[in-house]
């Protein structure tokens, strides 16, 4: 839970956002929150909704951005370069919150942003994007992805470095925030939409 109490956000437009933008950069930092993992929605290139559990890794509160990490050669990039829509949805039940973002989805592979986040990760996080061949790849025998060679053991800086050229971050920039309270009383809900004209959050109370 933030520091914001129950009583004076739950009714009150720009607490409640306050509230939704803490639990979300708590959700990056704290890996025990339920919003480290939340679901993220994209759209097929046939148009049918997809999902998946996510690591959450940063939120920049200032530029309305969230991070994650992917591989590039995922189904999620794919769907993102064919239409950037992109959905994040998760429920944080010490705060009876509900969150559900949407926005612009976008996928880097080189830059500053994404060699940091690759220095980032653990040298067993880096392993994951050796798999060969690519994520989602049909196989007659069950298995890692990985070379035989490399699992069951911590792996060394040269052993991961070529798993670099498949590693990317995929960010949202969220412009869209439903927020939903769920309260013995009566529950609250509310909607903010990005006003870019205005550099502001325009939020009004919805019937949950
Ligand atoms: C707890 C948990 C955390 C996960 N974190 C990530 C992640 O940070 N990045 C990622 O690409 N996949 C992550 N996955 C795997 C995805 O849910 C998904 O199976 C995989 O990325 C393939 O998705 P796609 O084919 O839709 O691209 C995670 C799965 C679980 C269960």
């Amino acid at each position: 839970m933030t520091g914001v109490k129950e009583e004076s956000f739950f009714n009150d437009l720009d607490l409640s956002l306050e509230e939704a933008w803490e639990l979300l950069s708590e959700g990056a930092t704290n890996r025990h929150s339920p919003l480290h993992t939340p679901a993220v929605g994209t759209v097929t290139s046939s148009g049918t909704p997809s999902q998946r559990i996510m690591v959450l890794r940063a939120v920049d509160r200032d530029n309305r951005r969230l991070r994650f990490n992917s591989d590039h050669r995922a189904s999620k990039v794919a769907d993102i370069d064919h239409g950037a829509a992109i959905s994040v949805l998760g429920y944080h039940p010490g705060a009876k919150l509900q969150l559900r973002l949407s926005g612009i989805g976008s996928v880097q592979t080189t830059g500053p942003e994404a060699d940091a986040a690759w220095q980032q990760a653990s040298l067993y996080g880096q392993r994951c994007y050796l798999a060969d061949p690519a994520p989602g790849s049909p196989v007659k025998a069950p298995t890692s992805g990985l070379d035989p060679g490399i699992e069951g053991q911590k792996p060394t800086p040269e052993q991961v470095a070529p798993a670099r050229a498949h590693f990317a971050i995929l960010l949202v920039e969220v412009q869209k925030i439903e927020w939903l309270y769920l309260a013995h009383g009566g529950h609250r809900r509310a909607i903010f939409y990005w006003n870019a004209a205005a550099s502001r959050w325009d939020g009004r109370w919805l019937v949950p």
